[in-house]
This record gives C-alpha cells, structure tokens and sequence, in this order.
C-alpha cells in the first residue's frame, strides 16, 4: 500500500498543488488527542455530534480516540457511522422524525435511544418500535445565555410540558432520559449549572426518577476575540450541579459535543480570484465552508500564503466575496489581510472543522470536496 502523504501545513499543500479550488487541511492527530483529553476529562459518557463534521476520515480518528457513542440527526448519519464502525452505539436525538426512519433506526441499525419533546412525538416512537428496550429522553427547553448560536428556538418542551412527558414516558414503563442543549458554542459554564438546576426541578416535580441525563452539546472552541475558560471548568460545574441532585446511582451522564472537539482540527486553504481595490474574492464562501458565518458572525483567525515573495506587514481591511453569482455571498463582516493581497494569493482559514463542510451547499456548482492531510493547521 502506498504511504500517505501528510503535508507540513498549508504552505506547503499550496507548494505542491498550487490548488485553484480550495482545500480542507485536516491535522487528525491533533483531532485525536484533543478528543482522547475531552474524553478522559468528562465525567460520563461522550457522543460526537455527527452534524457537525462527518467526513469520514474524522468519524474513524474519533473512534481511534475512543468514541464510541454518536449523536446523530438522521438515517444517513446512522448508518455511516454504524456501517463504518460495528461497535457503535447511534442515539437519535433529533426531536422530529418520521415513523419510517424510527423504525428503521430501530430494527436495522439497532438504535434505542430517541429523544422527544412533545407527546405526539413519544406516541409515534412507541408505536413504530414497540418501546421494547428503548429509552425516551425527553429533551427540556433552557434559557440560551452566551451563546453563538441558539437551539432553544425550534426544540426543548418547556418546563410544565417536560414534567408531563418524563412522568408519560415512565407510566408507559419506558427508560427515562432528560435532555437539553444550551445552546452551540456557549460562553459560559453557568448555562450549565442552570439548565441542570431546571432539570433537577423537572425530575422533582415529575417524581420520575430518570436514568440518563444528556447535557449535550455546546462546549466552546477556542475562536479569535472571545473570552473562553477552559473546558474543565465547563465540566466542573457540571459535576458541582449533579452533586446537588438526587439521582439513582447508576444515571448515566452523557454529553454531544460536536465543535469542541473538531472545530480547531481543521482549516481552508481558499484562492483569492481577483482584487477590485478594498474587495477581494475568493473561491469559497457563505454558500459553502463559510456559511455558520452569517449566523454566528465569529471572527476567523486568517493569514495569507504566497509562494514568490513575501506579503506586507500592513494590513487593511476588505470586503471578501465568495465565487457564486449572488451578491449576498459575502462574509459578514470585513476582514484584515496584507494590504498587498492580490490574485493568486492563498488564504488560510482556521478554525473551520465544524458545520464547515457539513453544512456547505452546492450553489452555482461550487462545493470543496478535496481534503488533505496536515501536520499543523493555522488556528
Ligand atoms: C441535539 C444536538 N446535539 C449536539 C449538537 C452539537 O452541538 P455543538 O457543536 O455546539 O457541541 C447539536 C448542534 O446543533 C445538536 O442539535
């Protein structure tokens, strides 16, 4: 079998393939022990969030690491990971499904836990799979303080209506579960705290003494600009707050974290096409690796690679557009780059393993499928 090749770092991936199209540089042994860490520092259990990168060769360097629980959004997410790896466990944590997938979920590829967040939703999972040996987590709208991007909008029943689907998940006899996700890439350990001091109000109120508590995903990556503490401060409070609950001995805690550990594995080595004066555009975009952008408006750690000579030290700040045709394809909010930058130019971008390519469309034609190998990225 031939070696593969891991470059140094972008540079050098510019040197050998001068790309016209952009590229994912991945480093995965810095993937692997950034997640073996995150693993050994959590006091329970780990699921990857599939959604947020799935590229294969990081689901196996997570796997590599250690994990071997998947949160997953959907049947095709199921059944990569479960074909991938056979001694997988997926949890489908999506709170919308349709019966055909729950029970194909169920009967094909194993699956028992599912999340809920109203009744009809735990009527349909009894119904397609018969509720034998599965666990219903019911999953509990929180405040979204300090996030990057909220997830309480859309999922989470509210405190009253939790109480009454963990105490209707126990009288059907089923294996109970309690969920939330503050929010992802959030900013403070206290959303933590709080959410599990809403959680410990539903169980006490409920009477229903649960099984598994999901804190889910949300845990920071460490971007330009912001202010985070270190993830074990994050898990600290956690395992304060599940002091002060009363719950069986043998509830399983779980997390879904998905940016914390993928987010810095990752950077894009894209081109610059053309230099109109303050403007620059480059060959991907908010329609591809670049859309979280538009919503969470983060800053990106960025710096140019030129093979003939070296760029300025002056900066100045520019507008960067992306390839489509669509005047929107422009990232929120200027960008400082070497007041020099012209055509032909790489720009590595850091900090882009998460809902990068998961999340890129196919406007106009452009996606960015080539991915290499790396030993260090930009971050
Ligand atoms: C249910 C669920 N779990 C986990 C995650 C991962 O969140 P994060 O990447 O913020 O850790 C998400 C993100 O959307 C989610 O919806």
């Amino acid at each position: 079998m031939p070696s593969k090749t891991v470059f140094s770092d972008a540079r050098a991936v510019a040197e050998a393939l001068t790309p016209s199209y952009p590229v994912y540089c991945l480093d995965l042994a810095g993937l692997a022990a950034h997640t073996q860490a995150f693993v050994e520092a959590f006091p329970g259990r780990v699921l990857y969030a599939m959604k947020c990168n799935p590229y294969p060769k990081i689901v196996d360097t997570l796997y590599e690491a250690g994990v071997r629980h998947f949160d997953t959004a959907s049947l095709p997410e199921i059944a990569q990971v479960r074909e991938a790896h056979r001694d997988t466990e997926a949890y489908y944590m999506n709170p919308v499904k349709s019966r055909a997938v729950i029970r194909t979920a169920y009967e094909v590829y194993g699956v028992r836990h599912f999340v809920v967040d109203h009744q009809s939703e735990l009527d349909k999972t009894l119904e397609a799979t018969g509720g034998d040996g599965i666990v219903v987590h019911v999953r509990l709208k929180t405040d979204e303080t300090k996030v990057s991007f909220d997830l309480a909008s859309k999922f989470g029943a509210p405190f009253d209506e939790a109480v009454d689907l963990l105490a209707s998940v126990h009288r059907d006899g089923l294996r109970c579960g309690l969920a939330f996700h503050v929010g992802s890439q959030c900013r403070t350990a206290q959303a933590y705290r709080d959410a599990l001091a809403l959680c410990a109000r539903v169980i006490d109120k409920s009477g229903v003494n649960i099984g598994y508590l999901d804190v889910g995903g949300g845990f920071p990556a460490y971007y330009p600009g912001q202010v985070i503490a270190p993830l074990r401060e994050y898990f600290q409070a956690i395992s304060d707050e599940l002091e002060t609950m009363h719950l069986r001995n043998d509830t399983v805690l779980m997390c879904e974290p998905g940016r914390a550990l993928v987010a810095d594995c990752c950077s894009l080595l894209t081109q610059v096409l053309l230099r109109k004066e303050n403007s620059i555009y480059i060959n991907d975009g908010i329609y591809g690796s670049l859309s979280e952008l538009v919503l969470t408006r983060m800053e990106l750690p960025m710096r140019v690679v030129r093979l003939d000579g070296s760029v300025s030290t002056q900066t100045r700040q520019f507008d960067v557009y992306g390839p489509t045709c669509d005047s929107t394809d422009i990232l929120p909010d200027q960008c400082a780059l070497p007041d020099d930058i012209r055509e032909g130019d790489w720009i590595e971008i850091g900090q882009l393993g998460a809902y990068s390519n998961s999340a890129a469309t196919r406007f106009n034609g452009f996606s960015t499928e080539t991915f290499v190998e790396v030993q260090s990225v930009f971050r």
